[in-house]
C-alpha cells in the first residue's frame, strides 16, 4: 500500500468500528521502530547483538551495575533523541471517536506517553524512571549525567536502578490487572508491533479475544498470533494506523 491509497477493510470491521466502546491498542517494540528505536528480536533486533541474560535481569546487575546501566543509558539517548511517530499520533487522535481507548504496552521508551495518549498502561516499566534498590525511593524522569558509573541514592547510598521488568521479575501486578479487566472489555483490540511471545505480556491480545474483542494485528511479519486474528494489515503501524482514522472519519461522517 503507498500512502495514496485507500485502506481495504473488511465489513465485519467497519461494523465494529462503528460501534465499538472499548478499544484497546496493545503494542511492542515495531510501533517505535519507525521513530528509530530498535526492535528486540528479527535480523536488527537488539538481543541480536547483546545477551538478555548479562544485561537485562538483576544478578546481572548486581555483576556487573556499570555495565547495565552504561546499557540502559546507551538507549535512553536513543530514545530521548528519538520523536513519537504517526502510529503513536494517530492512535492518540483514535481518543476522540470511542468512549474509551487504553494502550497497554511492552514498551519502556515512552512515547506513548509524549505523543499524549491519556491511558497508558505500561506492563515493563518505564526507561526513563529509576529507583533505589535499597529503599525505593523513586527517581522518575531524573537527567542523570553520562556517567560510567552506577548512581548512588542520596538518601541510602544505594545502587540505583532503571524501573524496567527484568527477566525473571514479575510485572507491575496492578497495572497488569487492569490490563486484563481492559482487554476482557475490548470490543476491537489493536495488535501493533509485537512479536507476542514474551509473557505474560502476550496473553492480552489472547485475554482479548477470548472475551470477544475484534483483533486486528498490524505487522509486517506474521506472528504467533495472526492466525486468530480477525483483520491482519501485514504492513507497518506508521503506514496502516493514519490510514485507519482516516476510513474511521469517513464512517463516523455517514
Ligand atoms: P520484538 O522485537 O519481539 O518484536 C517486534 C515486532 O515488531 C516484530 O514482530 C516485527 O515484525 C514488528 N515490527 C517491526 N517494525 C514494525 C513496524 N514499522 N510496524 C509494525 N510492526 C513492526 O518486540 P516485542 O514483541 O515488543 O521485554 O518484545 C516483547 C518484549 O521482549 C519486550 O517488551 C522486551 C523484550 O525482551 C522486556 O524488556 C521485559
Ligand atoms: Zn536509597
Amino acid at each position: 500500500m503507498n500512502e495514496k491509497e485507500k485502506l481495504q477493510i473488511s465489513d465485519a470491521f467497519r461494523k465494529r468500528l462503528r460501534n465499538a466502546d472499548n478499544v484497546l491498542f496493545f503494542t511492542g517494540a515495531g510501533i517505535s521502530s519507525e521513530s528509530g528505536v530498535p526492535t528486540f528480536r528479527g535480523e536488527s533486533g537488539l538481543w541480536k547483538k547483546f545477551r538478555p541474560e548479562e544485561l537485562a535481569n538483576f544478578d546481572a546487575f548486581l555483576r556487573n551495575p556499570d555495565l547495565v546501566w552504561n546499557w540502559y543509558q546507551f538507549r535512553r539517548k536513543i530514545i530521548r533523541n528519538a520523536k513519537p511517530n504517526s502510529a503513536h499520533k494517530a492512535i492518540v487522535e483514535f481518543e476522540k471517536f470511542f468512549a474509551d481507548v487504553t494502550v497497554v504496552t511492552q514498551n519502556v521508551d515512552n512515547l506513548h506517553n509524549r505523543a499524549g495518549s491519556k491511558n497508558v498502561l505500561e506492563l515493563h516499566g518505564n526507561i526513563e524512571r529509576n529507583y533505589c534498590i535499597e529503599c525505593g525511593k523513586r527517581y522518575d524522569y531524573v537527567e542523570f549525567p553520562e556517567i560510567e558509573t552506577v548512581p548512588k541514592c542520596e538518601k541510602c547510598g544505594g545502587k540505583i536502578r532503571p524501573d524496567v521488568v527484568w527477566f525473571g521479575e514479575t510485572l507491575p501486578m496492578e497495572i497488569f490487572r487492569e490490563a486484563e479487566r481492559k482487554a476482557a472489555q475490548a470490543d476491537i483490540c489493536f495488535v501493533i508491533g509485537t512479536s507476542a511471545v514474551v509473557y505474560p505480556a502476550a496473553g492480552i491480545a489472547y485475554r482479548a479475544k477470548e472475551f470477544g474483542a475484534f483483533l486486528v494485528e498490524i505487522n509486517p511479519q506474521v506472528t504467533d498470533l495472526s492466525s486468530l486474528a480477525d483483520e491482519t494489515f501485514h504492513e507497518k503501524a506508521g503506514t496502516v494506523l493514519p490510514a485507519l482514522l482516516e476510513r474511521l472519519k469517513e464512517e463516523m461522517k455517514k
